[in-house]
């Protein structure tokens, strides 16, 4: 794919941190509508890649293109960091309208927004009051609702369910899923849990240890709507091997 017709891309792009090389010539495009899963081990450079993505970090050196143009500031792109950062101070539906006030949407049209949202994800009840009265799920619910409401056509999401128990985090899988099927969004999801990327993505791309570099893409040709139960497919196992076999953890 060009890098003009790709949604976002990235070339030769290098960043150091402390003297430290971080990331070391990536090269990726991102194809409109794509899931995109990037893995890596811990302290890879995935949020930092990630960030470069979201126009929050500048590269030393390379190119950061959105829709073929230069990326030049944040907020352009939908980000949900890797903390989610919900406002103790605020409700649950004034953190969720926070992403659309961003963007410019007067305060009480963005919390009208907002608490229909929440009412469409079940998170209703909780709407007036504070995120620490949410569960882990319900948590990360929140900050995915306040990344995506804006309707940007990209969204760059930082493990979002890395806090997450195992049972909650195949529930929320299953509610991207759903989510993503209402979306025409390009999404690239950060993650270092091997079948999270394999159930989402349309196409995983693998980094090195610090200082990252792309080491692997793989296509994910599972078919689609997709579910847990694929993961019981010898193809699903496949890809897996090849997955961690790129990571370095088995072959
Ligand atoms: N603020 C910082 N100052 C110095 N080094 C940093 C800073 N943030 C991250 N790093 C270094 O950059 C590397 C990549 O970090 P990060 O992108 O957060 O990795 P990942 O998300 O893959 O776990 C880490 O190994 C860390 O040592
Ligand atoms: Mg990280």
């Amino acid at each position: 794919m060009s890098p003009e017709a790709a949604k976002l891309s990235l070339r030769g792009v290098r960043l150091a941190r402390g003297g430290l090389p971080v990331l070391d010539g990536v090269d990726l495009a991102v194809a409109p509508g794509e899931f995109l899963a990037l893995i890596g081990p811990s302290g890879a450079g995935k949020s930092t890649l990630l960030g470069v993505l979201a126009g929050l970090e500048k590269p030393d050196a390379g190119e950061v293109l959105l829709n073929g143009s230069p990326l030049t500031r944040p907020g352009l792109v939908a980000y949900m960091p890797q903390k989610d950062l919900l406002l103790p101070w605020r409700s649950v539906a004034a953190n969720v309208a926070l992403g659309l006030e961003a963007s410019g949407v007067p305060k009480e049209a963005a919390r009208k927004q907002a608490r229909a949202a929440l009412k469409r994800f079940g998170l209703e009840e909780f709407a007036h009051a504070p995120p620490e009265a949410l569960s882990g799920g319900m948590r990360s619910r929140a900050a995915l609702l306040r990344t995506a409401l804006p309707g940007r056509d990209v969204m760059l999401l930082d493990e979002p369910f890395g806090a997450l128990d195992a049972l909650t985090r195949r529930d929320l899988q299953g509610w991207l899923l759903g989510v993503r099927d209402q979306l025409v969004a390009t999404i690239v999801l950060v993650t270092h849990d091997v079948d999270e990327a394999l159930l989402l993505a349309d196409r995983v791309v693998v980094l090195t240890p610090r200082p990252a570099r792309v080491v692997l893409e793989l296509e994910v040709e599972l078919p689609r709507p997709r579910t847990v139960r694929n993961e019981a497919t010898g193809e699903f196992a496949r890809l897996k091997g090849r997955l961690l076999s790129a990571l370095g953890v088995a072959g």
